[in-house]
């Protein structure tokens, strides 16, 4: 097979290591990559965002499979597109990837068919008064969201009611998320431990690879903005046979059937966010796609060939796989630039990179990172680099984590020391 895998974060990196594994795979690009895909895969200069643009180098390239990583190109109908012209994808069409590419319609879905999830409204921008009205009414602590996609950072936990009122005027008056602000969700707070489950799915069948769990604040003890993901181990032990079960009856199937009643079947990876409330688990979100960072522990983890699994969703023939999961934990941490999730500088020289990949059972992915034209390796976004550690124990691919992690220098780098701490 010749697979592109698009997009050029660490996901798409732990992707691409996936991926080169299989004995199915004869040629692999990324597009456009970063400097750690290049090692197993040829990195092409292709806009995601430019629809026309992957078909043609597609087609030209004959691939067989386009596995998209990132939520954009999935909400903006890349699959939709690459069907049309007769080139397999593994991702959800335009339609299915509403579940995560508008709040307002993946909340309307959940109550529409039993799916459990927090209470909520939806107002328009238009309607901020309204909106604000609801706030005083259900008081804090309350969750405001901006409805449609934005880097994951649209969703608010708000403490107080103040906060809740400047949360609502960031969304829809400053528009600090653009167009995502378009409509808000505001949701009761709930509590619980979060967790990632993942359900590889052709759209009737399913199967689940090890859950998760993400670390999505910037600050040790869940304190400070939520990122894109800081730290993430698996497989996580709350999430037990009997809940996975649940997961899976009260969760995955209604949504699956409920997608496929509606003519937009869902297929692909169907990401979901949980909280495990006193009450059972309840979605706080679906994504179109696998977690990031949370795929850099899932993956290596899988027993199976991942380039067949992919290929089989794509194709509808997933009906006899299944999914075997090897013995042994992953834990991730993410090194990030000063002053992420806000703002900060990129450019900064990494090093001590080859020192912890030559140290036993640990990966490094690559995410904002850049190769200068003298070879230079330099910080080029707010999460530079996944640190993977892998163990007989969660404590011990911590402990491998961490260590490499240590070695490795840039100006301003910042991880949290409590990466697994929860569930050890
Ligand atoms: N780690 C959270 C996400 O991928 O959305």
């Amino acid at each position: 097979m010749r697979i592109l895998v698009i997009g050029s974060g660490g996901r798409e990196h732990a992707l691409v290591n996936a991926l080169a594994e299989s004995s199915r795979v004869q040629s692999l690009f990324a597009a456009p990559g970063n400097p750690g895909t290049a090692k197993n895969a040829e990195n092409v200069e292709l806009d995601a965002g430019d629809a026309d643009a992957v078909v043609d180098w597609s087609a030209q390239h004959e691939i067989d499979l386009v596995v998209i990583g990132p939520e954009r190109p999935l909400v903006d109908g890349l699959v939709d597109r690459l069907q049309e012209n007769g080139i397999a994808a593994f991702g959800p069409t335009g339609a299915a990837a509403r579940l995560e590419g508008s709040k307002a319609f993946a909340k309307a879905f959940m109550q529409e068919h039993g799916v459990p999830t927090a209470d909520f409204r939806v107002f328009d921008a238009g309607d901020v008064e309204a909106a604000s009205a609801y706030l005083d009414e259900t008081g804090a602590p309350v969750v405001v969201k901006a409805s449609g996609l934005a880097g994951g950072k649209g969703a608010i936990v708000c403490a107080m009611l103040d906060e809740a009122h400047a949360a609502l005027e960031r969304i829809v008056e400053d528009k600090d998320f653009g167009a995502a602000g378009d409509q808000v969700v505001i949701e009761s707070f709930m509590e619980g431990v979060e967790a990632s489950v993942f359900a590889v799915t052709d759209g009737e069948h399913y199967v689940l690879l090890p859950p998760s769990q993400d670390h999505k604040a910037i600050g040790e003890g869940g304190t400070g903005p939520n990122t894109g993901g800081m730290g993430a181990y698996a497989p996580a032990p709350m999430v037990n046979g009997p809940l996975l079960t649940r997961v899976c009856r009260e969760i995955i199937e209604p949504t699956l059937k409920g997608m496929s009643d509606a003519d937009t079947p869902y297929t692909g990876v169907l990401y979901c966010g949980l909280m495990l409330t006193e009450e059972g688990p309840k979605v706080v979100e679906f994504n179109c796609r696998f977690g990031d960072p949370e795929a850099q522990v899932v993956l290596p983890l899988l027993d199976v060939d991942l380039a067949d699994v992919l290929a089989r969703t794509a194709a509808g023939e997933l009906r006899n796989v299944s999914i075997r999961a090897a013995a042994r934990h992953a834990a991730c941490v993410v090194l990030a630039s000063d002053g992420y999730p806000v703002g900060y500088e990129t450019g900064f020289e990494i090093t001590g990179l080859e020192e912890a990949e030559q140290m036993p059972d640990v990966d490094v992915i690559h995410a904002g990172t850049a190769r200068q034209d003298d070879g230079t390796l330099v910080t080029a976004g707010g999460r530079v680099l996944s640190v993977v550690g892998y163990g007989t124990s969660l404590e011990q691919a911590l402990d491998r984590a961490y260590a490499a992690a240590d070695v490795i220098q840039f100006k301003g780098k910042t991880l949290r020391r409590d990466i697994g701490h929860k569930a050890l």
